[in-house]
């Protein structure tokens, strides 16, 4: 039944009452014309001409009947066709030219869409589509405004201090060449991060999944930062129930853990601390780094996970940052089956964790 509440339930019963009217219209005019016709060219006849002329008399009010009553149908459903036919044809010929706005770049169209019908639901389809394509658009722009922009600085230092250079007003010394260096390696660290995200982003990573203890993992990532935060002043520690195994690809996890720990860093100021710690959920173990930094606002919360998103600019762009990490960590982890999660209190610090499957079956622990 919910057919006949569709489109081509209205086809099927406009055609169906066009063919009814049609018949009703011929039975009728041939039962009421055809007998009164035929009285009429009776009317007059001399009684033995009767026989010869009765053939005659009938057929031709026959036709005359038949005619009338094509000639009604026709009528009728010329009527009928054209009312359907405008009925469809204004909305497809408005989604047509949309489609042809939307092919030309126009991402901006959209269709009235009133009604449940299927062409109503097409309308929304398309608009839909237009909406996501406007998106993407954006998006892609504004990932180009971002790389653009990224690209911009190192590459303005290096043709400062090359020209200086040339023109002799900047000298060939260790300290020069050290900057050349840098924003060199920056541009490096730049293409290397992009391409890393976009791959995380779009699940193209490789990850091997094997059962890594957590323990040691922990303890060597912290071994590998301590010189760092020995520097800032700022303690780190580690705590992990004994023999905890996360089911983890250990070079990617590494990856996902240096971000969080390099982030960690740069907003835990001297006297600061840092934890790595880990414990298990139910069937998951949740990895998190927990600062007692500057913190994050609320505001800025929600996005910290977008690519080219920093929540203070100035600062992440004086420590080097592109505002790519979080990114990236959050494609790894959900590259490995996991999921990543930030929490914050501005003035107290924040929490970075990455919640990925437990691995009862553990084998060798698995060390960075
Ligand atoms: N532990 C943290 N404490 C306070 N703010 C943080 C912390 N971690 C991340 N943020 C905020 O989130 C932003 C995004 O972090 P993300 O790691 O993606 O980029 P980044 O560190 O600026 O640059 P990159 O990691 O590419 O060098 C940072 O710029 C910072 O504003
Ligand atoms: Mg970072």
């Amino acid at each position: 039944m919910s057919f006949l509440r569709g489109w081509p339930g209205r086809l099927f019963l406009s055609h169906l009452l066009t063919a009814a009217l049609t018949a009703a219209a011929l039975i009728t005019t041939a039962l009421l014309l055809a007998p009164l016709a035929f009285r009429r060219m009776l009317h007059g006849m001399m009684a033995g001409m009767m026989d010869r002329f009765l053939r005659h008399a009938f057929a031709q009010a026959l036709h005359q009947g038949v005619w009338a009553a094509a000639g009604a149908a026709i009528l009728l459903a010329t009527a009928a066709s054209l009312l359907l036919a405008r009925r469809l044809a204004g909305p497809l010929a408005r989604l047509r030219d949309a489609t042809l706005a939307v092919a030309a770049g126009d991402f901006a169209q959209r269709v009235p869409a009133k009604g449940d019908d299927e062409i109503a639901q097409l309308a929304r389809s398309f608009n839909r589509m237009a909406e996501q394509l406007e998106q993407s658009r954006k998006a892609q722009r504004e990932l180009t405004a971002n790389v653009l922009h990224e690209l911009g600085t190192p590459l303005s230092t290096l043709q400062g201090y090359l020209e200086g250079m040339q023109d002799e007003v900047v000298p060939l010394d260790p300290a020069s060449l050290a900057v050349l260096q840098r924003e060199t390696r920056r541009l490096s660290r730049l293409v290397r991060d992009l391409r890393l995200a976009d791959q995380a982003e779009e699940g193209r990573v490789s990850v091997e999944l094997q059962p890594v203890l957590l323990p040691s993992f922990l303890e060597d990532t912290r071994r590998k930062f301590l010189p760092r935060a020995a520097a800032g002043s700022v303690s780190l520690a580690v705590s992990c129930p004994e023999g905890l195994p996360v089911r983890a690809d250990p070079d990617r996890l590494g990856e996902v853990l240096d971000n969080l720990l390099e982030n960690a860093l740069v907003h835990t100021p001297a006297g600061g601390h840092i934890n790595l710690s880990a414990r298990r959920e139910g069937d998951q173990v949740r990895i998190a780094v927990s600062d007692s930094g500057g913190g994050i606002p609320p505001e800025h919360l929600p996005h910290v996970f977008e690519r080219f998103y920093r929540a203070d600019p100035g600062r992440a762009r004086t420590q080097g940052g592109s505002g790519l990490g979080l990114a990236i960590a959050k494609g790894l982890t959900e590259a490995q089956g996991g999921r990543v999660e930030a929490a914050s209190t501005p003035g107290q610090g924040s929490t970075f964790a990455v919640v990925l499957p437990c691995a009862d079956d553990a084998g060798p622990p698995q060390r960075r």
